[in-house]
């Protein structure tokens, strides 16, 4: 049995479908209760931000299913503008779903993997929790947040049988562009507008540009299938996941160059 968490656009969606299809029993979660789920998915409401809704939704989970195989901890979005211009509250939102929402959903469900001594879970991080991103640093810093945790975890459940992986997904067309939200500073009175207009712009066509799910969809299925995953599984361009291998090894004014370079940020 997979919980998947955030299946009503994206990532999750496609992973939720997919997984069903393979012959897995799978519940999705999805914050609204509208609509009917896809072929396979049995439909959970949950909201990754509320202890209640979690508990509700874990409660609902084990009563009809009776266990949890695994956990793919995607539910996320994506809160942009230059640093400056975020207030702490903006920040502490982008924190509460992305990071505090997976550590509440891994929580709840740690007890039952551990009581069965094997288990998945799977956390949805990104490669810009590798390789920070110009007007996302929130964003950027909640999937750094879920690359150390990750770490953490998956050393202090290898005693318990339970493996902890990540996937690390470059740019794809999902629900995430058009739900990215912008500060409410982030207008034309900001010192940082075109910049950061720009470089996020630039961001959404990369995204949009990639429509094709499946590879991420695959990482997941390799994942379930191994019984010592890997910690990390990036999933991108040969480029994107280049660079993230020898940035390290770069020297620091070089890395940042071709970072700002890629955004437009030439001064
Ligand atoms: N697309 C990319 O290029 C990319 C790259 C790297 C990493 N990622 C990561 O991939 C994951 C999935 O995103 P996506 O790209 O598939 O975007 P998406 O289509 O916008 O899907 C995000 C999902 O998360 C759910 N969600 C958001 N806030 C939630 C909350 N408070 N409680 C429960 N569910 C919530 C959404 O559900 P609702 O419909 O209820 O809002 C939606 O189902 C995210 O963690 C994202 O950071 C995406």
């Amino acid at each position: 049995m997979v919980l998947v968490t955030g299946t009503s656009t994206g990532f999750g969606r496609v992973i939720a479908a997919g997984l069903a299809a393979d012959g897995y029993r799978v519940f999705g979660t999805t914050r609204a209760d509208a609509g009917p789920a896809d072929a396979g998915v049995t439909r959970v409401v949950l909201d990754v931000t509320r202890d209640d809704s979690v508990a509700q939704a874990l409660a609902v989970v084990l009563e009809a299913a009776g266990r949890i195989d695994a956990v793919v901890n995607n539910a996320g979005m994506g809160i942009a503008g230059a640093i400056e211009d975020t207030t702490v509250v903006e920040a502490q939102a982008q924190f509460d779903t992305n990071f505090f929402g997976l550590h509440r959903v891994c929580r709840a469900v740690l007890p039952h993997l551990r009581a069965r001594g094997a288990g998945h879970i799977i956390n949805m991080s990104s490669l810009a929790g590798q390789v920070p991103l110009p007007f996302q640093g929130f964003y950027s810093a909640s999937k750094f947040a879920i690359e150390a945790y990750s770490e953490s975890l998956r050393m202090e459940l290898r005693a318990h049988g339970v493996a902890v992986s990540m996937v690390e997904p470059g740019d794809f067309a999902t629900g995430f562009t058009a739900n990215r939200r912008m500060t409410a500073a982030s207008g034309p009175g900001s010192p940082y507008h075109e910049a950061c207009r720009g470089a996020i712009e630039r961001m959404a066509r990369d995204e949009l540009a990639n429509r094709d799910l499946s590879p991420v969809l695959g990482v997941v299925r390799r994942i379930l299938r191994t019984s010592r995953p890997a910690l990390r599984y990036p999933c991108a361009t040969f480029v994107q996941r280049a660079f993230v291998a020898v940035r390290p090894f770069l020297p620091q004014p070089l890395a940042e160059f071709a970072i700002r370079d890629t955004y437009g940020l030439r001064s």
